[in-house]
């Protein structure tokens, strides 16, 4: 047996389709969706991450704008930016590319950011009123997953769903997505993180395993229950001089390995990733509905 791929790059490229139309109509009343980039420094991931968000906002005719502040702006420099956005009726979505340098606070900078505004569901408010079921910008990265799973042909109904991660963009926003009651949620869920003992025994336990750790290849088959459906969030950069730019992608699952025993796998790339820029698009579009 062999898993099926989920495929991130056709299923975002559909839903990039939609949101297409979508801006379409909002032209059509004389509003231009337009999301504000803000990248700090010159960090290369960042730099490749922001770029595909403004392509992808090219393609479904967003309007971006992007703003690339020095590596050593002070943090009230970046508070100041973040208001002007807020105030500037032209903006409806604002993207700050994480991480920002040390010297500045993220929690300040994505608290000072309008929740309105805030498309990547990062926000206190957003976060709050995710946990208690209010409708809210959800964290484009869970909110993509959830997609990937329906769109990809399976349900999370019932199911018992093993995040394995506990960060504030991945792991906690999607345990209290999985967990609501609704059509796209009713799971059981378990957070498993660094200090998880038999951390084993419980993803073996997993109908839908989701893998956000950060750490190159972590999941090996022996982790994975037979016919699992295996989300792998994982970006890292090994290197690996077989490419001319001296790295390769791999992500959190050991691929070739669990491959032959889930029932379905996301590819690194072309997974995940894909579904974070295409959900960006859906909350800008519905930041500039909500503006009307
Ligand atoms: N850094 C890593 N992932 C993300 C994301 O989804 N959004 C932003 N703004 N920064 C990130």
């Amino acid at each position: 047996m062999s898993a099926k791929l989920i495929d991130g790059k056709v299923i975002a490229a559909e839903i990039r389709q939609e949101v297409k139309a979508q801006v379409t109509e909002l032209k059509k009343i004389g509003v231009t969706p337009c999301l504000a980039a803000v990248l700090v420094g010159d960090d290369p991931a960042s730099r490749s991450y922001v770029a595909n968000k403004r392509k992808a906002c090219d393609e479904v005719g967003i309007q971006s704008v992007l703003h690339r502040p020095p590596a050593d702006l002070s943090e009230q420099s970046m508070v100041e930016l973040i208001r002007e956005l807020n105030h500037d009726p032209n903006v409806h979505g604002i993207l700050v590319q994480l991480p920002l340098p040390r010297h500045i606070d993220e929690l300040k900078i994505i608290e000072s950011m309008s929740p309105q505004k805030d498309v990547d569901g990062f926000h206190p408010i957003n976060l709050g009123k995710l946990v208690i079921g209010l409708d809210s910008f959800k964290s484009c990265t869970p909110a993509g997953i959830v997609e990937l799973i329906f769109r990809g042909g399976y349900t999370t109904e019932g199911k018992h769903i093993v995040i394995v991660g506990r960060s504030n963009i991945v792991g906690k926003p999607m345990m209290n997505i999985l967990v609501q009651k609704g059509r796209q949620a009713n799971a059981t869920v378990t957070v498993c993180h660094s200090r998880t003992q038999d951390l084993p025994a419980l993803t073996r336990q997993a109908d839908i395993l989701i893998a956000a750790i950060g750490q190159p290849l972590f999941v090996t088959a022996e982790m994975v229950k037979p016919g699992a459906v295996v989300i792998d969030v994982g970006i890292n950069r090994i290197e690996d001089n077989t490419p001319a730019k001296g790295y390769k992608l791999v992500g959190d699952v050991d691929f070739e390995a669990v491959q032959p025993i889930a029932g379905a796998i996301t590819p690194v790339p072309g997974g995940v990733g894909p579904m974070t820029v295409a959900m960006l698009m859906v909350n800008t579009a519905r930041a500039a509905k909500m503006a009307l």
